[in-house]
């Protein structure tokens, strides 16, 4: 694994920032929502899964242990995809043939089309500026009937543009402070081609954390075997640059939610249902 120096922690960005903390970065949700995906998808041992935007690899590991289906995740960034790589190597043999990370784009996913039963995205299309191109690649590797589950933050009230500006930043992208509704849009925006039928929906609040439960946080992080390898002055860097994430994360939390949505590649319009419960 690489050793850093402090200039070079200083410098190195967000993602390979997570990587070099090995931080169990999830899914808005975590193992609540990945439960929830599969449960509503029927997901099984015969089933293919892409997942678009992997990162250091939580959200596959955990599907393919509650679902047993072959999961494949893909991301951009190198270092992301070598820590998933590594965490996979530490886990069970069966795990170990079901699940495989490779560096790839959604702008470009390298898969043939109608190769999935679900492909899934957690917070990751928030992190790029073409989305429809995207959404339109999630579609193109989806099998007929197949789901597409996009799990993603919103802003619950409009942030002040000092927090957006502080989160966009600090993960070097630039984020759109978009509410419930404009998400929405955008995936159910791409029915032109073909029908994305929305399938199962709910939303929920998130909170922000008090100082002493984000101290004990860093200090689990700062304990961690590899990063007692190094220097005081690194360790300090990397302490720093990582209590100032958490607290521009932190004050963004008071203006987030997110939803878990799963839309269904239908293959014809479905005729409107008159009598729905109450
Ligand atoms: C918030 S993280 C996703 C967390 C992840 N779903 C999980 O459960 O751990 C966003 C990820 O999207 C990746 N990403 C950004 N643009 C991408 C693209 N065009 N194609 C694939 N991945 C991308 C980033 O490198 C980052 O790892």
């Amino acid at each position: 694994m690489k050793k850093y120096t402090v200039e070079e922690i200083t410098k190195i960005n967000y993602t390979d920032f997570i990587s070099l903390i090995k931080e169990t970065n999830r899914c808005p949700g975590g193992k609540d929502t990945i439960r929830k995906i599969v449960q509503n998808t029927f997901i099984d041992e015969n089933s293919r899964v892409l997942d678009v935007g992997s990162n250091t690899g939580f959200t596959s590991l955990e599907l393919s242990h509650i679902s047993k289906a072959k999961i494949s995740g893909i991301d951009v960034s190198e270092a992301c995809v070598n820590t998933a790589n590594a965490l996979l190597a530490t886990d069970i043999e069966e795990v170990r043939k079901r699940v495989d990370f490779q560096v790839g784009s959604a702008y470009e996913i390298p898969f043939e089309n109608d190769t999935f039963d679900l492909v899934v995205t957690g917070g990751a299309t928030s992190f790029m500026d073409k989305k429809q191109q995207a959404i339109s690649e999630y579609k193109r590797v989806l099998k007929p009937w197949g789901f597409l589950s996009a799990t993603q933050l919103f802003y619950t009230t409009k942030p002040p543009q000092a927090v957006v500006d502080a989160v966009s930043n600090a993960i070097g992208v630039t984020i759109n402070p978009w509410l419930e509704q404009d998400w929405k849009n955008v995936f159910l925006e791409t029915q032109e081609s073909g029908v994305l039928e929305l399938y199962y929906y709910e939303k929920n609040e998130l909170q922000s954390r008090p100082a002493d439960v984000i101290e004990e946080y860093m200090e689990y992080f700062m304990a961690k075997d590899h990063l007692k390898e190094y220097s005081e002055d690194v360790r300090n860097a990397i302490r720093k640059k990582w209590k100032m994430y958490i607290d521009v994360f932190n004050e963004n939390h008071k203006y987030l939610g997110y939803f878990i949505s799963l839309f269904r590649k239908t293959q014809y319009p479905e005729e409107p249902e008159l009598f729905i419960r109450k």
